[in-house]
């Protein structure tokens, strides 16, 4: 068996059209476009990788992006300052903070300090506060991306036995209180296994829908999937360069076992990639919607 592929890239593609004619239409409406600023702090190789394709798509859908870049010895103070910069500035819907941040500065502090109305990353306490209720405001990048992934990809989800690998606060966590909600691309039950797990394989091998956030390169293999399986590889781990200096990735899946096993599998890259900058794309919009109405 081969698995049929879930092209994130594709779905992204379809979906940030759609976008485009709702900047339209916002222009039209109220004269504006959605504004989105990213602070990057220091020189990270992949957060400045990471950071230029948000601002690429920014560009391209027609906002008005802002690059911060500030050196990797800013004080959390001057940090803050700049937040609040942003939070007053009426041109600015989203701010993103590329995380990781330099030690000397409180990461915590810094996501607090942004307005909840502008927090596209859905990093603030607020809005994972309102996800965990079932009403969100913003829904963070990368779950957000996964979900619609597999609503676009026909995947049942009401019913089906969902095993989330890893629980991070950026994917894990809400991915799984997600697929516990009520409504579309949801309605799931979901076991969550992480470094404790005392089997993972016995979790893993029950899974209608396998979500691998672990981390850690190709850590999941082929006969850890059940048969038929929908394998959602959130993993981007770099493992080499080209010869031309171009990353070389691989996921938190063995893509050429698991695709003999699963009836579909998000590649590495071009799965789930793509629709995390895409879902901040859409926050970003939401977010110009809510403060010009
Ligand atoms: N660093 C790694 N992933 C993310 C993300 O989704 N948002 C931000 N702001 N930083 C990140």
């Amino acid at each position: 068996m081969s698995a049929k592929l879930i092209k994130g890239a594709e779905v992204a593609k379809e979906i940030r059209a759609e976008l485009k004619e709702e900047v339209q239409h916002i222009k039209e409406k109220y004269g504006v476009v959605p504004g989105l600023v990213t602070i990057l702090v220091g020189e990270n190789p992949a957060s400045q990788s990471y950071v230029r394709a948000k601002q690429k798509a920014a560009h391209e859908l027609g906002f008005y992006s802002v690059q911060d870049d500030q050196p990797a010895d800013i004080s959390e103070e001057a940090l803050l300052a700049l937040i609040d910069k942003y939070n007053k500035d009426p041109k600015i819907d989203g701010i993103l903070i590329q995380l990781p941040l330099p030690k000397h500065i409180d990461e915590n502090k810094v996501l607090y300090a942004i307005d909840p109305s502008k927090d596209v990353d859905a990093f603030h306490p607020f809005n994972v506060g309102k996800l965990m209720i079932g009403q969100p405001d913003y829904l963070p990048c990368t779950p957000a991306g996964i979900q619609e992934l597999l609503i676009r990809s026909g995947t049942e989800t009401s019913g089906a036995e969902v095993v989330v690998v890893g629980r991070s606060n950026i994917v894990g966590k809400p991915i799984a209180v997600m697929m516990m909600q009520k409504g579309p691309g949801a309605n799931a039950t979901v076991t969550v296994c992480h470094t404790r797990t005392k089997d993972v394989q016995f979790h893993t091998k029950r899974a209608d829908i396998l979500i691998v956030a672990a981390g850690v390169t190709e850590y999941v293999k082929g006969d850890w999937i059940k048969p038929g399986a929908v394998v959602i590889d959130v993993g981007v781990n770099e493992v080499g360069r080209t010869a031309d200096g171009k990353r070389i990735l691989k996921g938190d899946v063995a893509f050429d076992e698991a695709k003999e096993v699963a009836s579909a599998i998000t590649p590495v890259p071009g799965g789930v990639g793509p629709m995390t900058i895409t879902m901040l794309m859409k926050n970003t919009v939401r977010g110009c919607k809510v403060h010009h109405n």
